[in-house]
């Protein structure tokens, strides 16, 4: 009888690999998340992270495919290969990262308050929200929801599925603030000066960063040298302009 050999074990596909197999790479994000991702009157997506991933997809030669996705579940979406990469302005935490793997944050944002206006005199800072007769609007899912149970746990949470509907109660007076990202807040606040103030220093350190599934040292590798070009290039500065300072 012959010598058992035992069959080569393919190496993994890295996700990588499978986008340049594809020729797509899909960029899993949830809509809304201004200047970040929105949906403009022709039904297309913009924004800073559409650009990025456009720029990603191009210098791969391959193409790009936006796949919607609630926040609540995105996670569980990228392990379940709904799509490469999250590119959504996902915040790095630990809890997080136990479950994925970042590249290298491409921005660093915080949580701010957006706050009714008739509000405005009596609360200067997050601590000043921590009683149960604050009511606080968050988006489910989000490091605004954790930072309110963590910081302010006092306050009576409210929790939203989308940002918009959250930002309604707030313009609409039905809670007295919303806690968010702070580029979101700002663009929000400077849209609705009549309704609402922005308190606009940030009150937690939060970098963003594009998350892939674990154990990819490929995609990893490719995603932060890609990102240390743009950033020393200029390419992400145009962008950061285009989207933070206009
Ligand atoms: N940075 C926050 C977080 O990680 C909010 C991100 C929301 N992103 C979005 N595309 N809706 O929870």
């Amino acid at each position: 009888c012959g010598i058992a050999t035992a069959a080569p074990t393919p190496a993994p596909t890295s996700t990588l690999d499978a986008v340049l197999e594809r020729g797509v790479l899909r960029v899993g994000f949830d809509a809304g998340y201004q200047p970040f991702e929105m949906t403009n009157k022709q039904g297309q997506y913009i924004g800073f992270d559409v650009d990025l991933a456009k720029m990603v997809a191009k210098e791969m030669g391959v193409k790009v495919e936006f796949v919607n996705t609630a926040w609540d579940g995105i996670i569980p979406a990228l392990l379940t290969n709904k799509f490469d990469v999250i590119m959504g302005g996902m915040t790095v935490t630990p809890q997080r990262n136990l479950r994925v793997n970042f590249a290298d944050p491409y921005i660093v944002v915080g949580q701010t308050i957006v706050l009714r206006k008739e509000k405005a005199g009596e609360i200067k800072s997050f601590t000043d929200l921590n009683d149960p007769k604050y009511k606080i609007a968050v988006k489910l899912g989000t490091t605004g929801e954790q930072a309110v149970k963590r910081l302010i746990p006092k306050a009576t949470l409210l929790q939203f599925e989308t940002q918009d509907d959250a930002k309604l109660e707030v313009i609409n007076g039905k809670v007295d603030a919303f806690v968010y990202d702070l580029p979101y807040n700002a663009i929000f606040a400077s849209q609705n000066q009549g309704a609402v103030v922005h308190l606009d220093k940030p009150f937690t350190f939060e970098p963003l960063a594009w998350a892939i599934r674990k154990g990819d040292q490929d995609t990893l590798n490719w995603f932060n040298n890609y990102l240390r070009q743009i950033k020393g290039d200029g390419s992400y500065d145009r962008l950061y302009k285009k989207w933070f300072e206009s």
